[in-house]
C-alpha cells in the first residue's frame, strides 16, 4: 500500500479542533503525519494538540482566524521554522450561524444581509486565503494536496441556509477553478479537491438537527428520510477519502468534489 503512504508528511488542519476537523488531522497523525491544528481560540486548539500529544501523535497548535491574512502568515511563518514544509491543507473552518438562517416564521426576504455576508466569507474567504497563504509553502514541499470542504447545499438548495449554501458552492467553482490553474502551472505537484459531506453532528449544526433531549427536530427527520443509508455520518467516515486525497494514490485527481454522503446526492426522495 505504498501509494497510500503518508509518514513523515505535513499536514495542516484549519478548523481543527472543530468536530470534523479534529477527526480528520487525528487520522492523518495516526499514520504518522506531523499535524498542524489552526483555530481561532487557542484554548480549544492547545487542548487538541494536547490530546493528541497524549496519544503519541505529532502536533503543533497554530492560533489565526482564517479572515485573518497577517495571523494566518504569522503562522505559516511559525510553522516553515518549526517544520520546514507543508504537503497537507485541509481547509475545514466553515459553518453556519443562526443569525443567517431562516427561521420556520421567516419569509426569504427578511435575510439580514449582515449575517449572509459573514457565513458566506467565513466559508469562501476562509477558503481562498489559507489556499494563498500556504500554497506558495506547498509548491515548494514537493507533492502536495489541498482539500476544501463543501457540502449537500451547494448542488440543491437545502431550505433555510442560503449564506451558507452560496459560500459552499462558491467553494466547488474555487475548487475546479484553483486545480485548473496549480495543475497549468504545477503538473501533478500541487493538486486541489473537495469532499461534501453529507450530515454529520457538529457544534454549528446541532441546534438545527437535534433537540436537547436529543431526538431529531423536524429538520433532522427529513434529513434522515432523504438520507438512503438512513443515518447522520460518523466522522471517521471521512477519513479513507481524505487518506486517499493526501497520498499518491490519488495522483491524477484534481478538481473534483466527492460527496460522502450516504446516498443523500443520489436520491430523489422518491
Ligand atoms: N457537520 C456537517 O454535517 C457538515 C456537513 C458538510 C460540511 N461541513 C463543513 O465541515 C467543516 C467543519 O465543520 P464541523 O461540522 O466540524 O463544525 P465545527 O465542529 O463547528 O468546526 C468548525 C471549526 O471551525 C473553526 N472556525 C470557525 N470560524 C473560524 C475562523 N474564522 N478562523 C479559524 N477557525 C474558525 C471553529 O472554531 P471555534 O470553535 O473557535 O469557533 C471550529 O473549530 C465546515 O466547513 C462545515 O461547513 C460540515
Amino acid at each position: 500500500m505504498k501509494l497510500f503512504d503518508l509518514n513523515g508528511k505535513v499536514a495542516l488542519v484549519t478548523g481543527g479542533a472543530g468536530v470534523l476537523g479534529s477527526t480528520m488531522a487525528r487520522s492523518l497523525a495516526e499514520a504518522g503525519v506531523k499535524v498542524a491544528i489552526l483555530g481561532r481560540t487557542a484554548a480549544k486548539v492547545e487542548k487538541k494538540v494536547a490530546e493528541f500529544k497524549d496519544a503519541g501523535l505529532t502536533a503543533m497548535a497554530l492560533v489565526a482566524d482564517v479572515l485573518d491574512q497577517q495571523s494566518l502568515e504569522k503562522v505559516r511563518d511559525q510553522l516553515t521554522s518549526e517544520w520546514g514544509a507543508l504537503h497537507i491543507l485541509i481547509n475545514a473552518a466553515g459553518g453556519n450561524a443562526p443569525e443567517a438562517t431562516i427561521g420556520p416564521d421567516m419569509h426569504p426576504f427578511d435575510l439580514s444581509i449582515e449575517a449572509f455576508t459573514r457565513v458566506n466569507a467565513l466559508n469562501l474567504q476562509g477558503t481562498v486565503l489559507p489556499t494563498l497563504v500556504f500554497g506558495p509553502l506547498m509548491a515548494k514541499s514537493g507533492k502536495s494536496s489541498i482539500i476544501n470542504i463543501s457540502s449537500m447545499a451547494s448542488a440543491q438548495a437545502i431550505t433555510r441556509v442560503v449564506a451558507y449554501s452560496t459560500g459552499k458552492a462558491a467553494i466547488d467553482n474555487f475548487t475546479r477553478w484553483m486545480a485548473v490553474e496549480l495543475a497549468r502551472r504545477h503538473g501533478a505537484q500541487i493538486r486541489v479537491n473537495a469532499i461534501a459531506p453529507g450530515f454529520f453532528i457538529a457544534d454549528q449544526n446541532r441546534r438545527l438537527l437535534l433537540e436537547e433531549n436529543g431526538e431529531l427536530t423536524t429538520r433532522g427527520k427529513t434529513i434522515i428520510d432523504n438520507t438512503p443509508m438512513g443515518r447522520f455520518g460518523e466522522a471517521e467516515e471521512l477519513c479513507g477519502v481524505i487518506h486517499w486525497l493526501s497520498s499518491d494514490a490519488s495522483g491524477f485527481v484534481t478538481g473534483t468534489v466527492i460527496p460522502i454522503d450516504g446516498g443523500f446526492s443520489a436520491f430523489s426522495g422518491v
